[in-house]
């Protein structure tokens, strides 16, 4: 590009099991940026706005069965529909946090029994690589003492802690910028510690093109 481009903004990812408060925090980050003057928007997957989104809420709402290799390749679908505006953003220098994203869709699905990692990644491959991904760290313990989980499918303690196993799996990948997070301190604490760890990334993303994840 020219010499006026503009620097990218970053893609930055919150991953977690529920109850971890990532919501709560892209949130939080999306201010906390956005107060010192850093353009930075807030996205989610899924992204229950479209049409693909909509059959996805539908299962998750269990108003709907959908087989499961199927409903796999929607919710990465539902990642790729949104891409074209993603990358539009960040090259307009917005930052993007991001609430779940591959890493979400791959825990979710290879619990189930058929399923490897290997396959459940091979949709995402190429997917706009997240400059920094932090993980909300929470122990199923600390995770029930915040209460029930909700009516939707997937939200079961056993369910939870398969899951919370695989994401370990996924974090061993050094070509993906893991940070792992202690959920379990005070909201404040927890913010701080993602404020501190997003400003590194919107740093370093400045200098350097968007990646390719998994590939
Ligand atoms: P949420 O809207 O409360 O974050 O819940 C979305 C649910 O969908 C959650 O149980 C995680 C699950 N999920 C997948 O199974 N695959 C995916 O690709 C994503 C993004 C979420």
């Amino acid at each position: 590009g020219g010499a006026m481009a503009a620097k990218r903004g970053a893609l930055i990812v919150l991953e977690g099991v529920d109850k971890a408060g990532k919501t709560t925090q892209c949130n939080k980050l999306v201010q906390a940026l956005q107060q010192s003057g850093r353009p930075a928007e807030m996205m989610r997957f899924p992204d229950r706005t479209t049409t693909i989104g909509q059959l996805i809420s539908s299962y998750l709402e269990k108003r709907t069965e959908l087989e499961d290799h199927a409903v796999h390749l929607l919710f990465s679908a539902n990642r790729w529909e949104l891409v074209p505006s993603m990358k539009r953003k960040l090259e307009q220098g917005i930052t993007l946090v991001v609430d779940r994203y591959a890493f979400s869709g791959v825990a979710f699905t290879s619990v189930k029994p058929g399923f490897c990692l290997d396959w459940c990644m091979k949709p995402d491959v190429g997917l706009p690589k997240p400059d920094l991904v932090m993980f909300l760290q929470l122990s199923s313990a600390e995770a029930a003492r915040r209460g029930h989980f909700g009516e939707e499918r997937y939200e079961t303690s056993d369910f939870q802690k398969a899951v919370q196993q695989k994401f370990e799996q996924l974090m061993k990948d050094e070509s993906v910028n893991w940070q792992v997070i202690d959920a379990s301190q005070d909201v404040e604490s927890v913010h701080l510690d993602i404020v501190g760890h997003s400003h590194g990334a919107i740093r370093l993303a400045q200098d350097v093109p968007l990646g390719e994840l998994w590939k």
